[in-house]
């Protein structure tokens, strides 16, 4: 098993009902470490961008909307297999769908405002996290 990083975003309405500690709870408890971590209010143009691979899905301008409207924590987790061991934690997109014991089921509200995001492979977890974070502000 390899050591990895993962892009994580704590979203708006994670943060607007104060939840950034118990979802940065479940990362640790399942052997997540948070490298780095910041609190920021993404501009539209921000949230686009880093949303660009959906920019032809239905949802987009939504999700980007959504994503703007308040703040968001991202972060970086460092651990084994840190990219899937992410999305088991979080749970499924849908959090209609998602497994007991998940952020999505304990905390999700919608298939929109589904508390956290998570890179889905390696190559988009390099991409995410430069997206953000400087090499300087990871702290292993
Ligand atoms: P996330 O993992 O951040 O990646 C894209 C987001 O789009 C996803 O979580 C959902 O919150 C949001 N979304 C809204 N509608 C849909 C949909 N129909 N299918 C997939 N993702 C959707």
């Amino acid at each position: 098993m390899a050591t990895e990083r993962t892009l994580s975003i704590i979203k708006p309405d994670a943060t607007r009902r104060n939840l950034t500690g118990k979802i940065n709870a479940k990362f640790e408890d399942a052997g997540l470490r948070i490298v780095a971590q910041k609190r920021l209010h993404l501009s539209t143009a921000q949230a686009g961008k880093f949303y660009e691979v959906h920019k032809d899905r239905p949802f987009y301008g939504e999700l980007v909307d959504f994503m703007a409207s308040e703040p968001v924590v991202v972060q970086v987790l460092e651990g084994e297999n840190a990219i899937a061991k992410n999305r088991e934690v979080m749970g499924a997109t849908n959090p209609a769908n998602a497994d007991e014991g998940t952020i999505r089921k304990e905390f999700a509200l919608s298939m929109g405002e589904n508390s956290v995001h998570g890179s889905d492979a390696p190559e988009t977890a390099a991409e995410e996290i430069a997206y953000f974070f400087s090499g300087l502000e990871l702290v292993g």
